[in-house]
C-alpha cells in the first residue's frame, strides 16, 4: 500500500522553541517511517514580517542543520527552501485569485499579528495563508502535521482545493490536518494564558529555545508562573500547572495518572525540578547533533540540494497542470 504524503514547514524567523518541538518537529521525525514526508523551511512565509536580509539568510540554514539534528533523516525524507523552488510563490498567485477576501480577513493569525503592528501591517502578511495552501497543495499532501495554530490555515488550504476542483477539474488532493493531542498547544513559561511564540523571545522566560544550555533551562523553569493551589493535577483551568505538566507529559509519555500519582504531595519546587530534568535530557541530543552539524556546512548544502531536487520534480508537475487547467499560457 502507498504511503501517506507529509507535507509541513517552519519558518526561520527567532529561536526555534520547545512549542514548535513538541507541536510539530518532535511528532515529524517520529512519524518519518509511517509517512512519505516532506518538511519545508519557509523563508518566503518570514517576509510577510520586516527582515534583516543577512539574519534571515543566516537563519534559515540554522534551522534547517536544527532540523536534522532534531532527527530529520534526509534518506527518509524531503528537507529542502522553499525559496529555491519558484513554483510555491507561483501556486501563490494562481490560489489568491480564487480566493475571497473576506476569508482571508477571518484569520486569526492575521489579526493577531497585525493587531501587534498595526502602522504596518503588510499585503503578504494578508495574503500569507495563500502561500501556504500553495506549499501543501503543490506537493498533493494527504496530511499537515503542525500545532493548533495552524488548524485555521489549512481548513483554508482545504477549501481552496475543494474550490479548484470544483471550477476546473480534479486537481489537488484535499489535506487533512493531523494535530496531536499532547504539544498542539505549548504556552509560554511567563504567561501561561499566551502560546510559546517565536515573536516573544525577547521575554527572557518566555521560552526555551532547544539551543538553550541545561543551566539556562533549569532557571527558567524556576521563574515559570504558576499559582497559589499547590496542587498538582492536569487541570485546564491552571494553565501554568498544566503547562508544565503537559511539557512532562510530553518527554516522558507516561499517562496522566501516573504523572499525577508520582507527584501527589509534592511542591511547585519540585515539579518544576523535574520537568527542566526531562527537557534537559530530551534536548541533549539535539544539541550535540547540531553543534557537529554546525562544522559540517558542506553536508548540509549536499543535503538540501538534494531534497530541492527531488521536491522540484513534484512541485514543476503540479504546477504545469494547474497553470493550464486556468487557461494560462
Ligand atoms: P512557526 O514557528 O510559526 O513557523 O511554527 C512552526 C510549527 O510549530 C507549526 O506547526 C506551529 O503550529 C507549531 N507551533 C508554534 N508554536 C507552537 C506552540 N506554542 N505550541 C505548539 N505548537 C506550536
Ligand atoms: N504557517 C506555518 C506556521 O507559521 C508555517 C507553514 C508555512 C506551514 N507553510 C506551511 C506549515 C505548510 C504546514 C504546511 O507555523
Amino acid at each position: 500500500m502507498q504511503k501517506s504524503r507529509v507535507f509541513s514547514g517552519i519558518q526561520p524567523t527567532g529561536n526555534i522553541h520547545l512549542g514548535n518541538y513538541l507541536g510539530a518537529v518532535k511528532n515529524w521525525v517520529e512519524n518519518q517511517e509511517k509517512y512519505e514526508n516532506i518538511f519545508c523551511v519557509v523563508n518566503s512565509h518570514a517576509i510577510t514580517i520586516p527582515q534583516n536580509p543577512s539574519i534571515l539568510r543566516e537563519k534559515t540554514y540554522d534551522l534547517c542543520a536544527m532540523l536534522l539534528a532534531c532527527g530529520i533523516n534526509p534518506k527518509k525524507s524531503i528537507l529542502f527552501i522553499q525559496s529555491k523552488i519558484q513554483e510555491h510563490t507561483s501556486l501563490a498567485w494562481l490560489l489568491t485569485c480564487i480566493t475571497p477576501m473576506g476569508d482571508l480577513s477571518r484569520m486569526t493569525q492575521f489579526k493577531d499579528k497585525s493587531a501587534k503592528n498595526p502602522k504596518q501591517i503588510l499585503a503578504g502578511l494578508f495574503n500569507y495563508p495563500n502561500l501556504m495552501s500553495a506549499d501543501i497543495l503543490l506537493y498533493q499532501s494527504n496530511l499537515v502535521p503542525v500545532g493548533e495554530d495552524q488548524k485555521q490555515h489549512i481548513e483554508l488550504a482545504r477549501d481552496t482545493a475543494i474550490r479548484f476542483n470544483r471550477d476546473f477539474g480534479e486537481t489537488f488532493v484535499v489535506p487533512e490536518p493531523l494535530i496531536l493531542k499532547e504539544g498542539a498547544r505549548i504556552m509560554g513559561l511567563d504567561d501561561p494564558t499566551k502560546k510559546m511564540s517565536k515573536s516573544s523571545s525577547d521575554k527572557p522566560n518566555h521560552s526555551i529555545a532547544l539551543i538553550d544550555t541545561p543551566e539556562t533551562i533549569i532557571k527558567k523553569f524556576k521563574k515559570a508562573t504558576t499559582d497559589s493551589e499547590g496542587i498538582i493535577a492536569f487541570d485546564k483551568n491552571r494553565a501554568g500547572v498544566y503547562n508544565l505538566l503537559n511539557i512532562y507529559q510530553c518527554f516522558t509519555k507516561q499517562k496522566v495518572e501516573e504523572i499525577e500519582a508520582e507527584f501527589a504531595g509534592q511542591g511547585y519546587g519540585k515539579l518544576k525540578e523535574r520537568v527542566a530534568e526531562a527537557v534537559i535530557e530530551g534536548l541533549r541530543p539535539i544539541r550535540q547533533a547540531y553543534e557537529k552539524l554546525s562544522s559540517e556546512k558542506d553536508y548540509l548544502h549536499r543535503i538540501l540540494q538534494e531534497g530541492e531536487s527531488r521536491a522540484r520534480e513534484i512541485a514543476a508537475t503540479t504546477y504545469k497542470e494547474t497553470k493550464e487547467k486556468i487557461g494560462l499560457i
